[in-house]
């Protein structure tokens, strides 16, 4: 059984003359415990891709499969409860952090677990040592506005991975990061992928991480030319 199951999605933004085809026939399958990876040029339709995966932008055509249930078949199914999915089944890490401004590091990852139903102390010493495997226990009550690009990008990946969900999608998690951080971060997603039973799609332009995937699909103009079976 798959985790993340795409047949044949096409996503066209527009209408008539002015339509984009940014993502045409794109068929993949990631099992839980994988950690894989899209590549690609800047506009090549990256983000159209996991973002049509991940209940944000609906597809025009094609299948989508999460965890076993169908959330789309030439669009999104009828009366499908996309925030409940979302918040059960997905964690997502956006190209940009997306912090609550008022809310320290620790309360940002805490509001996470909260809203899935932990007790306070439950999720303080959830956060609290989740932050501490992303280097940020020095952290844990700065806003978002005291901290450098690179720790809030972490704190928004330990909110994404806060509640273990299944399926984690994460647009550029890397970019803003050294290499140290950068390294970290794809060595908890692999940890996660594995102990946790996620299946884990990670758009990257960074060549730095790529050793650290499975398999690697590679997008051009919003088809799929390519995929790379990693041996391990
Ligand atoms: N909301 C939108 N409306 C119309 N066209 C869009 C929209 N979003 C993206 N596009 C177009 O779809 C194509 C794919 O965009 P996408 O953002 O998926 O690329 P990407 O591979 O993520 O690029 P980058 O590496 O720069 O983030 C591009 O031609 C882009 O201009
Ligand atoms: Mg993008």
């Amino acid at each position: 059984m798959y985790s993340i199951e795409v047949d044949k999605l096409t996503k066209i933004y527009g209408k008539g003359e002015t339509a984009v085809k940014a993502i045409v026939d794109a068929s993949l399958q990631v099992r839980p415990g994988e950690l894989v990876a899209i590549l690609g040029p800047s506009g090549s339709g990256k983000t159209t891709l996991l973002t049509a995966i991940g209940l944000i932008n609906e597809p025009t055509h094609g299948k989508v499969i999460l965890d076993g249930a169908v959330v789309a078949d030439e669009g999104w199914l009828p009366g499908l409860d996309l925030k409940r999915i979302r918040r059960e089944k997905l964690g997502f890490i956006f190209q940009a952090h997306n912090l609550i401004p008022f809310l320290t590091a620790i309360e940002n990852v805490m509001i996470a677990l909260e809203i899935n139903h932990l007790t306070r102390t439950e999720a303080k010493s959830r956060a609290t040592e989740l932050l501490a495997s992303l280097n940020l226990g020095h952290r844990l009550n700065n806003y978002p506005s005291a901290l450098s690009g690179g720790e809030a990008q972490r704190v928004a990946i330990a909110r994404a991975l806060a509640n273990r969900p299944k399926v984690i999608l994460a647009d550029e998690p890397t970019a803003a990061l050294d290499t140290d951080n950068g390294k970290n971060v794809m060595s908890l997603l692999k940890k996660l992928a594995v102990e946790n039973h996620s299946a884990i799609l990670v758009v990257t332009h960074d060549h730095r991480m790529v050793e650290g995937f499975d398999r690697i699909f590679e997008v051009r103009d919003g088809v799929i030319v390519q995929e790379t079976q990693r041996d391990v």
